[in-house]
């Protein structure tokens, strides 16, 4: 018997930060949203407790050992005594180091097949405090819906209902670690920032208001990672160019870019456009919900 589950890029449509707290991290907003294309992870119980890397971006996912997804299985381990594990193998299709998630999808993939392999629910504590153990996006991965999360992500807004979104989601083929861009943005011990109150979504929201929503927030790391990484400005470009595009925003810490429209007609159209100009970057076509 091998379990399957799917581990979907993460998207920050907004991300504001608020505050860089004493223990050095930062206190966040953002408004996340799932895409369509995923890693996709599988668990062989019947296998001793390991990682087998395969997929297109598999060479860039570092060695197993340092793997998000070993980290989230000893984390969980470590608080349920007798715990089943297994062999994991993961097909990474996700960019790495792209500011959607990919690795924290990937462990909190492994959460969920652990989880239902144990008969333990994803609400159970000692899920959630493994999923925060492994690191800042993982909870907000663990269930993957569009939601508000606060605090360093340990800090998780209901499930939104907004209707699927359509984007185009572009990496230019740099990769960027987060506490690079987090110092680069130059926070002081304690130091706040008000830049704001990030608006409020609510299951009321149509498409429209949604997407107006979204335009009115921000990535407050952008112009960080732009500085380390200038082919961001280009990947911002091109998506600015496309016919129709509604938000263009870089994801998380970057690199990747993401540009909203109102169907998946102009989305696709501006994939192909995109993907055209750029042959060397990743760049899909998906639904966001
Ligand atoms: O939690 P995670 O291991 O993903 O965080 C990696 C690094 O990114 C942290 O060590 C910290 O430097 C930075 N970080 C931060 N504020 C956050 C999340 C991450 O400063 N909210």
């Amino acid at each position: 018997m091998l379990l399957l589950t799917r581990a979907p890029a993460k998207i920050n449509l907004t991300l504001h930060v608020v505050r860089r707290r004493p223990d050095g991290f930062h206190d966040l907003e953002s408004l996340v949203i799932f895409a369509g294309v995923a890693d996709v992870l599988a668990l062989d119980p019947a296998a001793p407790l390991g990682l087998a890397v395969s997929g297109p971006t598999a060479t860039d996912a570092g060695d197993t050992e340092g793997n998000l997804v070993l980290k989230a299985a000893r984390a969980l381990a470590g608080r349920v005594p007798g715990l089943r594990t297994g062999g994991f193998r993961l097909t990474k299709r996700l960019p790495v180091g792209a500011g959607i998630g990919g690795g924290s999808s990937d462990a909190a993939a492994a959460l969920r097949l652990l989880a239902r392999l144990n008969g333990l629910g994803l609400d159970d504590e000692r899920v959630r405090s493994a999923a925060r153990a492994t690191g800042s996006d993982v909870p907000v991965c663990v269930h993957p819906r569009s939601r508000m999360m606060a605090g360093t992500g340990d800090r998780l807004g209901l499930p939104l209902m907004a209707r699927p979104l359509y984007a185009v989601l572009a990496n230019p083929g740099v990769h960027l670690p987060t506490p690079a861009v987090f110092k680069r943005m130059g926070f002081e011990p304690g130091e706040a920032r008000h830049l704001g109150e990030h608006p409020v979504p609510h299951d009321g929201l149509g498409h429209g208001a949604f997407v107006d929503l979204v335009r009115g927030g921000r990535n407050d790391m952008e112009a960080a990672a732009l500085s380390l990484a200038p082919a961001i400005g280009d990947a911002i470009d091109v998506l600015g160019a496309t016919a129709d595009h509604r938000v263009v925003r870089m994801s998380g810490s970057g690199s990747t870019c993401f540009a909203l429209y109102d169907d998946r007609r102009a989305a696709r159209a501006a994939a192909a456009r995109v993907a055209g100009a750029r042959p060397d970057w990743w760049v899909r076509s998906t639904a966001l919900r």
